[in-house]
Order: structure tokens, then sequence, then C-alpha cells
């Protein structure tokens, strides 16, 4: 990929699409392409196959998604299958068809079996039964890495796939009813601390271990793969390093200025005791990530009190 090159970004408004477009422009890539949804509705196979043919890309990060937390997948499961395996599929075939050099694909670390040993190997991935509260998300973000595999090994396509860890970071969803437990706690603690509240209630006994990857990191980690991962499988991106829910909220009241307390509500399950990706195939190919925890939960508060002017 050259400074040069045409490179389509998918998704360029949400939180991964933004980190990436940022790392992008950041290292000076001067060819970009993007739409909105207004623009470019990713949903419609013949708006999206002619958008290729048109614009000729030579690289696609597919960045497009319809994301959520545990009660936005549960609720609207039937959508979250069928939006994304209809986003993925245009973006993936029309790539394919148009002969663009290389692809990369996002999966979530979601995607592995309930049960799995600890840290989490790529190879583990269908290994097990899915958790039930995101199987539709699930199922289809395991097509999408499918289809980058069977592409490759059918027409030689250069698609490739990485399973990112939870994110965070800039342009993140802090809407209650749908984002995911680190924003949750940062808006939960910020409106605590504003109305003075001394308790801010959590879902479950907070001594589940999950790993955060701050998004800028991840960006970072995308145009390594993209400049040095040909291979079939896909490939774990995260910090290898995990911590309890609790001591997140306390790092995050401390951040956000929240001196109250957290009371745990043992009455909502805590899902998986640990979650935590074994990151030992990017490591070998030279990539760590760089920002400590607390550091990204710094900067993405400086974001999210933007969101709230
Ligand atoms: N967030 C995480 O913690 C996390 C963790 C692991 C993996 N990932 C993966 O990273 C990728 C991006 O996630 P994200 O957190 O950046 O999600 P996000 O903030 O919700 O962004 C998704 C973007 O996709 C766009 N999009 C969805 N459907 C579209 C359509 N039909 N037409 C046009 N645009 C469409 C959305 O457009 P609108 O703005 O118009 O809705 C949005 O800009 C996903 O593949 C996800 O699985 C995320």
């Amino acid at each position: 990929m050259e400074k040069k090159s045409k490179i389509y970004i998918a998704g360029h408004l949400g939180m991964v699409g933004s980190a990436i477009k940022r790392k992008l422009e950041l290292e000076g890539y001067t060819n970009l392409i993007f739409k909105t949804r207004k623009e470019l509705d990713l949903f419609d196979q013949k708006a999206v196959s002619d958008f290729f043919v048109k614009e000729r890309p030579e690289f696609v990060f597919c960045a497009a998604a319809r994301v959520g937390g545990i009660l936005a997948n549960d609720t609207y499961s039937a959508d979250f299958i069928y939006e994304n395996i209809t986003v993925q599929s245009n973006i993936i075939n029309s790539s394919y068809r148009n002969n663009v050099k290389k692809l990369l694909f996002l999966g979530s670390s979601c995607i592995y079996p309930k049960e799995c040993p600890q840290p989490i190997k790529e190879e583990y991935l269908l290994n097990g039964l899915l958790e039930k509260t995101n199987e539709g998300y699930a199922v289809a973000k395991i097509a999408g890495i499918k289809m980058c595999e069977l592409y490759r090994k059918q027409y030689g396509c250069d698609f490739i796939s990485l399973i990112p860890t939870n994110l965070f970071g800039m342009n993140d969803n802090y809407d209650l009813q749908n984002c995911h437990v680190l924003p949750a706690l940062i808006a939960r603690c910020y409106h605590a601390k504003i109305s003075k509240a001394e308790e801010v209630h959590c879902w479950g006994t907070g001594k589940p271990l999950r790993e955060f990857l701050y998004v800028d990191d991840l960006a970072d980690a995308c145009l390594f793969l993209m400049l040095n991962y040909s291979g079939l499988g896909p490939v774990n991106v995260g910090t290898g390093s995990d911590v309890t829910i609790s001591d997140l909220a306390n790092i995050i009241a401390k951040v956000v200025g929240f001196s109250g307390v957290f009371k745990w509500n043992t009455l909502f399950p805590d899902g998986t005791k640990r979650k935590c990706l074994d990151i030992s195939k990017i490591q070998k190919l030279g990539w760590n990530p760089k920002t400590a925890l607390v550091d990204g939960i710094k900067r993405t508060f400086i974001d999210f009190l933007e969101t709230q002017k």
C-alpha cells in the first residue's frame, strides 16, 4: 500500500473507522475515500457494486457494522445478523469483483466460544458453543472471517481479518441502552459526579476480568497488518492483559473525579469469568499495543466531555 494508493474506509464515522482514518491521515496517506450512510447505504447491493465500479478502490478497510452492547445484541438479534451479513457481504464481494488488492475485515472477540481456555488463541474459533445473547452478531462476524478465507482460497484474494478485543476511545457510544461497559462507566460516573450522587449502581459482582484496547492502538494494528500480513487465518488484536470490572470502575472514577462508591447488583449476571486474547501471533509479526489503560481512559474522557457540550 503506497501513500497515494486509493483506500476506501467503510464506516469512517464510527469509532474504529474514524480511528483508522486518523491513523492513515497522520501517516501521510492522501487518497482516502469514504461515504456517509446517506451517500452510500451499504445494505444496497447495487449501490455498493456501482460505487466500487466507479471508484475502483485498491485497498479496503471494512469497519462498517451494526455494533452494540449485550442488551442491544439480545433484543435486536435478527437485525444484528441480517445487517452485518448484508453490509460485509456487499463489501467483500464487490472488492473481489473489482480486483481490490487487499481488504481488511474486523471481527470481534465475542465471536469466540463461551467456554474458552484463556488466553484465547485464534484456533479456538468455532471450537464450541457461542454466547446466546450475541449469537446473531457472532455468526455474522464469523461468516465475514470465513468469507475472507474462502475468497482467498477460491479466488486468490488478499483478504485478511482481525479479531479485536473490547475497544474504547474517541467517538465511542455513550447511549446507556446500547453501549459497552467502559463508556457506560464513564457516563455513569460523570453523571453521578454532576448530580452529586454518592453511589453508582453496576451490574454483577465486578469480579469478571476483561481486556480493553485503546482504539487508536487498534488503528495502528490495522495499518500494521495491512502492510505486513497476508495469511489465511484471523489475527487477535488486544493488550494480552486484563483487569477486573471493579478495578476498571475505580480507575474511571479517579479519572472522572467521582468520589462516591460503586454498588454491585449481584442479581444481574456476570457473564464469562475471564476473557482475554492471546496476542502472541501479532506480537511475533512485530506489533505491540502502545497506550496504557489509564492514559487511554484520560483521552477518552476528554472526548466524552465534548459530547456533553
Ligand atoms: N466497539 C468495539 O468495542 C469493538 C470491538 C471489537 C470489534 N469491533 C468491530 O469494529 C468494527 C467497527 O465497530 P465500531 O465500534 O466502530 O462501530 P460504530 O461506531 O457503530 O461504527 C460503525 C459504522 O458503520 C456504519 N454503518 C453501519 N451500517 C451501515 C450501512 N448500512 N451503510 C453505511 N454505513 C453503515 C455506521 O454508520 P452510521 O454512523 O450511519 O450508523 C457507523 O459509522 C465492527 O466490525 C465491530 O465488530 C468493535
